[in-house]
C-alpha cells in the first residue's frame, strides 16, 4: 500500500527582513490511509510549519510532499486544518457555520446537506443548529469546528493543538470525543501538541492519546522534532 501523505527530505527556511530562521530541517514521514499520528515537540520547533508545508500553504524551501501520489498544491486536493482557535462566527448561527466551507466552495448540494445533517445528528450538535457559537460549550464548539471542516470531505485532517485554548475538563472530553468522530469517519489526521509533559505525567490525557492511538487500530509514530538553533 503507498502512503498517503510522503514527505521527502523535507527542510524549510523562514526569511524576514532580519534574516533567516531554519526551521524544519531533512523530514522524512511517511502517513497511511486511516493513520492518527501525533508529533510532539516543544515550543517553537516547527510543528505549525509542518502543517502548513503538508497543507500546501508554503512551499518546502527543499524537498518535497506528495499526497495520494502527487505533489502538494493549494487547487487539487481538500486539506482539513483545524487551529488552536475554532474561527466560528458568532454573526452566523451554528448551521451556517458548518455550511460556510461548502459555501465558499459552492457545493451545497443535497448529498453534503445530508451528510451535514447527519454528522449534526450523530455528536450531538442537532438540537443546537440555531444556536450562536457563544450559547456553546468549548467542547461543542470545536465539535461544530470538526463538523465544518468534514463538511468539505478531506483527505486528511491537519489538528494544530485545536485543544489549546480549553480549560482542562474540557480538554479531556472534547479530546475524547474528537478522537472517536475522526476514528468513526475514518479519517486520516496528524494531531501537533506541545504538550509533552501533560502527554507524560497526565494518565487521563494519556488515556486520551492512547483512545486515539489504539481505537485507530494502526500502528502510530511519534516524531520528536528537535529544535534548530
Ligand atoms: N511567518 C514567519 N516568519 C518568520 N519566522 C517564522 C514565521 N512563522 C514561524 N516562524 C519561526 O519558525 C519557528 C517555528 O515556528 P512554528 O510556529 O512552526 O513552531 P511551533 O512548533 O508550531 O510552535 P508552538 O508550539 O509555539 O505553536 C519559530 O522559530 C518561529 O519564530
Ligand atoms: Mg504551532
Amino acid at each position: 500500500m503507498s502512503p498517503l501523505v510522503k514527505i521527502q527530505n523535507l527542510s524549510y527556511t523562514y526569511h524576514t527582513p532580519k534574516g533567516e530562521t531554519k526551521t524544519l530541517e531533512n523530514i522524512n514521514l511517511m502517513i497511511n490511509k486511516g493513520e492518527f499520528i501525533s508529533i510532539v515537540g516543544p515550543s517553537g520547533c516547527g510543528k505549525s510549519t509542518l502543517l502548513s508545508v503538508i497543507s500546501g500553504l508554503i512551499q518546502p524551501s527543499i524537498g518535497e510532499v506528495f499526497l495520494d501520489k502527487s505533489l502538494i498544491n493549494n487547487d487539487s486536493h481538500y486539506i482539513g486544518y483545524m487551529l488552536q482557535k475554532d474561527h466560528l462566527f458568532e454573526w452566523r448561527t451554528v448551521y451556517r457555520n458548518v455550511l460556510l466551507g461548502l459555501e465558499i466552495n459552492n457545493k451545497l448540494n443535497a448529498e453534503n446537506l445530508e451528510y451535514i445533517d447527519s454528522l449534526l445528528k450523530q455528536y450531538g450538535l442537532h438540537e443546537f443548529k440555531n444556536y450562536k457559537p457563544s450559547q456553546l460549550s468549548g467542547g461543542m464548539r470545536q465539535r461544530a469546528a470538526l463538523i465544518r471542516t468534514l463538511a468539505l470531505k478531506p483527505e486528511i485532517l491537519l489538528l494544530d493543538e485545536p485543544f489549546a485554548a480549553l480549560d482542562y475538563q474540557t480538554r479531556l472530553s472534547a479530546g475524547d470525543e474528537i478522537g472517536t468522530i475522526i476514528k468513526k469517519e475514518n479519517k486520516t489526521a496528524l494531531l501537533v501538541t506541545h504538550d509533552i509533559a501533560e502527554a507524560i505525567f497526565n494518565k487521563k490525557l494519556l488515556y486520551i492519546l492512547n483512545y486515539i492511538i489504539y481505537t485507530s487500530n494502526k500502528k502510530v509514530q511519534y516524531i520528536f522534532l528537535d529544535c534548530i538553533s
